[in-house]
C-alpha cells in the first residue's frame, strides 16, 4: 500500500472533536484511510508528499440527497417557474416517463456524468434515490443502476402515485413486491409525504414495510408546505428528515430532541421560490443538521454541495463553519457513516481518505468568494480524482 503525506495545510477542519482545527497541518493517507493527522512539523514520511501550498483543507462533501437515476429535461418546466407557475409534485410524472423509456446505458451515462460533476466540485461520498420508475421492473431497474455508481442508494418508490394508477393500491405494491424486488439492492427507503404525493398514513405502511425488511428509514417532509412528514420522520426513528422547508416549532422541537438529522436543501428551495428553511431555529434547538444539493431535473438540477455552503451561510444566518460541517459530517451523520472504521465527513485516522483541497486559505472563502469555484484537489478513498 502506497502512502502520500499532504503538507503545507494552512487550514484543516476535521470535524473530529479531539483534533479540530488545525493550522499549519498535515495529513497522510494509506490505501484508501488517513492514517496521520497532525502538525505540519511533526508529519511522518510517506511515499509521496503533495504540498499544498496553504490551502484550506476539508473532508470531501457527503451529499446525502439526490435523484440521479432520471432521463429527459425539464428546462421549460423551470423557465415557467421563474416566471411565475408554481412547482407542483405533478413534474415528476415528466420525469418518470422518459426515465422509463430510457436504455439502461442511458440512464447509466446520464448517473456517471453527474457522479463525475459532483466528485470534480469536491462530492465524495453520494447518496442516490429511485423514485422515476414507479413500476417494479423500473425502481428494480434505477436500484441496480444505481447499486453500481455512488456510495448509498434510497427506495423511492412512493415518491409519486402514477398517473390514473389508484393510490392504495400502489401504496400496498410499494410495501410488497416492489420493496421485494429492490430491497437487495439499497440500504434505505425513503417517502414523499406531502399534499400531491403520499399522506401521512400511506408513507407509515410504505416505512413500515421497509423497516421490517432491515431498511433504514428516511422521509421527505415539509418541502411545498406544513406537513405531517418530519413528525412521522421523528417518530419511526427515521435517520433524516429531508427538505424541512415549512416547520412550526414543535417540528423543531422534535428533531432537536431526537437522532433524526435535518437534512436542508437550499438550492431546491431556490429553483422552486419557496422560502428557505430556518437552519438557525433548528441549530439553536440542538438538532443535528445537513445540507445536501438534492440534485434532480425537476425542483433542483445542481450537483453542486459548495452553492448549498454559501446560500446556507449568506442567507440562512449559518456561519461557515457551521454549513461545512452540515455539508460533511452532517451527511455522513444522515447516512450513519459519521463514526467508526472507514467513517466519511471527517478527517481522523481510520477515516476513509476523501480530501478535499480548496484554492483558498480558509474556508471561509466558500461563502467569501460566492460563486467562484474554489475546489483545487480531491482524494477520494485515498485515490486522487482532480
Ligand atoms: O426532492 N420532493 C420530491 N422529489 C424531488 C423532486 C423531484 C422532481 O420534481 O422531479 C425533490 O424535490
Amino acid at each position: 500500500m502506497t502512502s502520500t503525506v499532504i503538507t503545507g495545510i494552512g487550514e484543516l477542519i476535521t470535524n473530529d472533536a479531539e483534533l479540530g482545527e488545525l493550522t499549519d497541518a498535515a495529513l497522510v493517507c494509506e490505501g484508501d484511510r488517513v492514517t496521520w493527522v497532525g502538525p505540519a512539523a511533526r508529519a511522518p514520511a510517506a511515499d509521496s508528499a503533495v504540498d499544498v501550498a496553504g490551502r484550506a483543507v476539508l473532508p470531501g462533501w457527503v451529499d446525502s440527497h439526490t435523484h440521479l437515476v432520471f432521463a429527459g429535461d425539464r428546462t421549460a418546466e423551470f423557465a415557467a417557474r421563474m416566471s411565475g407557475e408554481p412547482y407542483s409534485a405533478g413534474g415528476i410524472a415528466v420525469t418518470v416517463e422518459a426515465t422509463r423509456a430510457a436504455s439502461d446505458d442511458e440512464l447509466a451515462a446520464t448517473l456517471r456524468r453527474h457522479a463525475a460533476e459532483a466528485a470534480a466540485q469536491g462530492t465524495t461520498c453520494l447518496e442516490t434515490k429511485t423514485g422515476y420508475g414507479l413500476t417494479v421492473e423500473d425502481e428494480l431497474r434505477a436500484a441496480r443502476l444505481a447499486a453500481a455508481e455512488v456510495d448509498e442508494v434510497t427506495f423511492l418508490g412512493a415518491h409519486l402515485v402514477p398517473p390514473g394508477q389508484d393510490a392504495d393500491e400502489y401504496v400496498r405494491l410499494v410495501s410488497g413486491e416492489m420493496l421485494d424486488a429492490v430491497a437487495g439492492h439499497v440500504r434505505w427507503c425513503d417517502v414523499f409525504c406531502e399534499r400531491g404525493a403520499f399522506d401521512a398514513e400511506q408513507s407509515k405502511r410504505v416505512l413500515a414495510a421497509a423497516r421490517d425488511r432491515g431498511l433504514g428509514l428516511r422521509v421527505h417532509g415539509n418541502q411545498l408546505g406544513p406537513g405531517p412528514g418530519v413528525q412521522l420522520a421523528v417518530e419511526l426513528g427515521a435517520a433524516s428528515a429531508d427538505h424541512c422547508t415549512h416547520l412550526d416549532q414543535s417540528d423543531v422541537d422534535a428533531l432537536a430532541g431526537s437522532e433524526t438529522v435535518a437534512t436542508l436543501l437550499p438550492a431546491c428551495d431556490l429553483s422552486t421560490r419557496q422560502p428557505l428553511p430556518p437552519a438557525r431555529e433548528l441549530l439553536d434547538a440542538g438538532a443535528a443538521v445537513a445540507l445536501a444539493s438534492n440534485c434532480n431535473p425537476g425542483s433542483s438540477y445542481t450537483t453542486s454541495m459548495a452553492f448549498c455552503v454559501t446560500t446556507a451561510v449568506l442567507q440562512m444566518r449559518m456561519t461557515v463553519r457551521e454549513a461545512v460541517r452540515a455539508a460533511t459530517w452532517g451527511g455522513a451523520r444522515a447516512l450513519r457513516r459519521e463514526s467508526g472504521d472507514g467513517a466519511v465527513g471527517v478527517l481522523r485516522p481510520g477515516a476513509r481518505a476523501d480530501v478535499h483541497v480548496l484554492d483558498a486559505p480558509s474556508a471561509t472563502w466558500l461563502a467569501y468568494r460566492p460563486g467562484v469555484p474554489l475546489t483545487h484537489a480531491v482524494w477520494r478513498a485515498g485515490r486522487r480524482l482532480r
